[in-house]
């Protein structure tokens, strides 16, 4: 029987980040800060909220900085300590006490579904969460842990949506679905990236996931497609024809910070609501004669 609580998440950071080029030339996407944070501290944030404790980021060439931004810096926070800024470096501490981090390197970026893949031997045999590094999503109650309540009452493997335009259909994975209880969508099956036509609804497939270990299994017989990669849509599709899985809205705004404009917008978000830059920052906005 599986565990009714999750505590392992899955943070897929082995993209080229191509869309976001030359500032991916050779520094993560996942890296890059909104206001004084990296986006993928972020994303690691929400899933501590969430109860997770073990989270395996996966990752690529070109991909250290990760690794040290959630190491602890031992050179740097005595320095600070020396220089009078010792609740900074403990603010630094702090990042790397999060939670239990581990890494698999992807040697090669064959898709979202191979580098879930690879963290098969670390997950075992416990469902678990995977958080797109570069999706962020700003709500009082986090995506994840609104995920994880209903993960814990239903214990059956749940997809993050939200409504999407009729004119970005084309853009995201979308659910062919039907309501069911609890405002959850009974998955039938997926679309990836359809015309407006075959679009079987507006749901459209964001980074938030709770899996549960059978994927692997399924993914192994993914047959990869176009440039060898496995796409984690054809194991999802398959998973939805042996168990029963759901959709939910997730509750909040949505950035694809992987994208200039998405980028753009979380930015001026972060920053307004930020609590020493805010007000300045709005002030700054509104003298803008747009
Ligand atoms: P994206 O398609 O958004 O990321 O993949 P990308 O490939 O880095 O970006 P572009 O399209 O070239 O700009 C969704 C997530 O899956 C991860 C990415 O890091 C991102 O978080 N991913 C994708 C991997 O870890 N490995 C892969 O082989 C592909």
């Amino acid at each position: 029987m599986l565990a009714r609580q999750i505590t392992k998440a899955v943070i897929p950071a082995a993209g080229l980040g191509t869309r976001f080029l030359p500032a991916t030339k050779a520094s993560p996407k996942e890296m890059l800060p909104l206001v004084d944070k990296p986006l993928i501290q972020y994303v690691v944030e929400e899933a501590v909220s969430a109860g997770i404790t073990h989270i395996i980021i996966i990752t690529g060439r070109g991909k250290r900085a990760i690794e040290d931004h959630f190491d602890i810096s031992f050179e740097l926070e005595e320095s600070l300590k020396q220089k009078g800024k010792e609740a900074l470096g403990q603010d630094l501490r702090k990042i790397s006490e999060m939670a239990d981090f581990c890494y698999v390197r992807q040697s090669e970026a064959r898709g979202l579904g191979h580098a879930i893949l690879c963290a098969k031997n670390l997950i075992g045999d416990e469902p678990f969460a995977v958080l797109l590094g570069d999706d962020i999503i700003d709500h009082q109650t986090s995506a994840l842990q609104q995920m994880a309540e209903i993960y814990e009452r239903n214990q059956a493997p749940l997809i993050g949506v939200q409504r999407v335009p009729a004119s970005d259909v084309h853009h995201y994975g979308i659910l062919d679905s039907e309501s069911a209880l609890d405002g959850l969508y009974k998955i039938n099956g997926m679309v990836e990236k359809p015309s407006l036509k075959e679009a079987p609804s507006d749901l459209a497939v964001i980074g938030r996931y709770i899996l549960i270990p059978e994927i692997f299994e399924l993914l192994e017989k993914t047959v990869p497609g176009k440039g060898n990669e496995i796409q984690l849509t054809d194991a999802l599709k398959e998973l939805a024809k042996i168990r029963n899985m759901y959709g939910y809205v997730i509750q909040g705004n949505r950035y694809d910070a992987g994208d200039k404009l998405g980028f753009l917008k979380a930015t001026v978000r972060m920053g307004l609501k930020n609590k020493d830059l805010g007000e300045e920052f709005k002030t700054y906005l509104k003298s803008l004669s747009l």
